[in-house]
């Protein structure tokens, strides 16, 4: 029997989903400008929008749910939480919170003054966007791997420490707010950071006196591929992993709708008593009291439950083996996609999708678009798009690669729905040069666009996007 045809669970409960006929797919799109936030959920087929909140709970986490506890002040349930990160993380001091952006929130308030920067490796647009918020700026030091879609580096997360030495040099050392690792790098195409680029980053933030935090919403995934990755690792157990990279770092945001499989919950984590005591007030202003920060106790409890499961390890090679097997359905098809393949996610490459259809109109919005059309599947745009207007100048950025993402919910769909999805992008890529004109803006929203921006055709006789 095949290893890979190993799956860990089996089905308690079912959730119906059914495909709006093709001719509504287009007028649905049509109505909602093309965004993809915009699709209400009950009209797609099979939802990769996004891993987050979407992860199937387990029947330990629903039993936890039951026995939650509710108080305000010193709720059992954040014990269990604290317990988990002791455990799985190493820190003593965790603020609640509702979600990963709260988090950033509360943290760049207080570490950002006006002037100041945060290099680090491709950071998530919540991210930066509450960093320029504080009026902070980022800097990206990701190696320079990561631009290109078709190389196997097996690290494509990790930061260049040469750029990141020179960067905080550039900018003198009391100019850097913190340096911030994003494990495994979503914006990068769910790339993981090794272990060794960790350390490496420790010594430099040791060398200059600054902190080193990691935003570690897809922390469990990233220790996956450090044991199956880096030689040295490979016998250690993805919790002596996990409690070896936390120990690198000065704490960590982390949305846990991703890794610890919960629809809403978050947390910030310090190991510093001073931060983690000024941080308080403005988790109690803005999150709710310390041992609920916006999350219910039944959050809470499932949290808890949920960090121990992601980092059982027949759960993630389960998890990141699903991924991997969709995108090697499509490798093998011969369709562009970002190698290796992520931890969450499969990356579609719109430029090479779409040769013909020019950067400036949103080849992998285009993608996105597409897809919902031939096979109600919703997917998201992590490209031109997404990356935004420059705040300072105004000008739209372009980005390293324009990308549709197929992001996979954990322990949400089968086999059968990924050989679907494999299917539906083949038949658009068999017609795909024949393309020869995108989107432009309809609307372009001012800020975080790519949320509210709506699109229309260039060719507006077309009566079908990919056909
Ligand atoms: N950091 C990373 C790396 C993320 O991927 C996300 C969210 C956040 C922070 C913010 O967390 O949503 O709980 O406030 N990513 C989701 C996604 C939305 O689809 O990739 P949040």
């Amino acid at each position: 029997m095949k290893e890979q045809w190993f799956v860990p669970y089996r089905y308690k409960m079912v959730e119906k989903i059914s495909i709006p006929p093709k001719n509504e797919r287009l007028s649905i799109l049509k109505q909602g400008g093309f965004n993809m936030f915009s699709i209400p959920s009950e009209k797609v087929y099979i939802d990769l929008l996004t891993d987050s909140g979407t992860g199937t709970m387990s029947d330990k986490q629903w039993s936890a749910i039951v026995s939650a506890d509710e108080s305000y002040a010193g709720s059992r349930s954040f014990f269990d939480i604290k317990k988990a990160v002791k455990e799985i993380m190493g820190f003593e001091h965790v603020l609640p919170v509702h979600q990963g952006r709260a988090a950033e929130k509360v943290l760049n308030s207080v570490l950002i003054k006006e002037g100041m920067f945060v290099p680090g490796n491709t950071h998530f647009d919540t991210t930066k966007a509450h960093i320029e918020n504080a009026k902070g700026r980022c800097i990206d030091v990701t190696i320079s791997e990561s631009e290109n879609s078709t190389s196997d580096y097996p690290f494509k997360g990790d930061l260049d420490i040469y750029k990141l030495e020179e960067e905080i040099k550039k900018v003198t050392p009391e100019k850097v707010a913190y340096i911030l690792i994003t494990v495994t790098c979503n914006s990068g195409g769910g790339q993981p950071v090794s272990m060794q680029n960790i350390k490496d980053v420790h010594k430099i933030a040791r060398k200059y006196s600054l902190k080193l935090f990691f935003d570690a919403a897809r922390f469990a995934e990233n220790c996956y591929f450090i044991k199956t990755r880096e030689i040295a690792y490979n016998n250690r157990t993805i919790r002596e992993i996990s409690n070896e990279m936390f120990s690198y770092s000065d704490g960590f945001t982390m949305s846990s709708k991703k890794d610890a499989i919960v629809p809403m919950g978050g947390l910030l984590v310090l190991r510093d008593v001073d931060i983690f005591d000024a941080l308080k007030p403005f988790v109690i202003l803005n999150e709710g009291y310390l041992t609920y920060g916006g999350m219910s106790g039944m959050t809470m409890a499932a949290l808890a439950q949920g960090l121990y499961e992601s980092t059982e390890f027949d759960y993630l090679h389960y998890r990141i083996g699903q991924v991997k097997m969709l995108g090697e359905l499509l490798k093998e098809a011969s369709i562009p996609i970002v190698t290796p393949i992520g931890g969450h996610a499969v990356f579609i490459d719109g430029r090479r999708f779409f040769p013909n259809i020019s950067e400036e109109q949103f080849p992998a919005q285009y993608l996105c678009a597409s897809l919902y059309e031939a096979g109600g599947i919703r997917t998201v745009e992590v490209g031109a798009n997404l990356a935004d207007r420059d705040p300072d100048t105004g000008e739209n950025i372009r980005p390293k690669l324009d990308l549709c993402r197929l992001a996979i919910p954990r322990r949400s769909y089968s086999y059968e729905h990924m050989m679907y999805i494999a299917e539906t992008v083949k038949e658009i890529y068999k017609n795909s040069k024949s393309i020869t004109s995108g989107f432009q803006f309809d609307f372009e929203s001012k800020g975080i666009r790519h949320f509210s921006s709506t699109f229309k055709l260039i060719n507006s006789k077309r009566e079908s996007l990919f056909e």
